[in-house]
């Protein structure tokens, strides 16, 4: 099992921090055995977020992850403007015109839960999903 330090936050500001950060994830996940499938997922939806915060505010937030008894937890945390209507951006599933168009309707879908906390001095988003149990 991989320790991952419960403090690690990593900066946010580009796409260079983004691509990192997918990589710590993918090893997190790789390391517990995650399905290929299942550990993509959790990559799309790091990516989102991640991505969120570099255009949506404007790269001033940070990303960590961590490892749960049953699954993994990834949060995003940034002071950009909020979210100007949360119901209203978990609906708009494949409304995108940029990116994989999977955005914030995309996270919900992917991960097992979702807490959005908003307001106009900035986001947290905090996402879990449980490792599957593949039976064969
Ligand atoms: N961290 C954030 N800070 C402020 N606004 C945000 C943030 N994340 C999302 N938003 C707002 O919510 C909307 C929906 O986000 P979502 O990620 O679903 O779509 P998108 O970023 O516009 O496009 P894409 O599908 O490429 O992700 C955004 O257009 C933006 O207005
Ligand atoms: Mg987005």
């Amino acid at each position: 099992m991989m320790v991952l330090d419960v403090r690690d936050r990593y900066a946010m500001r580009d796409e260079q921090d983004l691509l990192v950060v997918l990589a710590i994830v993918r090893k997190l996940l790789r390391a517990a055995h995650w399905s290929p499938m299942d550990e993509q997922m959790v990559i799309v939806s790091a990516s989102e977020l991640c991505r969120n915060i570099i255009v949506h505010a404007h790269g001033q937030g940070d990303f960590s992850c961590k490892e749960l008894p049953y699954g993994v937890e990834i949060m995003a945390k940034d002071r950009g403007p909020g979210i100007p209507d949360v119901l209203q951006a978990l609906r708009a599933a494949g409304k995108s015109t940029h990116g994989l168009g999977l955005g914030l309707a995309g996270v919900n879908r992917l991960m097992d839960e979702m807490l959005v906390e908003t307001s106009c001095e900035g986001t947290m988003i905090i996402a879990r999903k449980s490792k599957p149990t593949h039976k064969r």
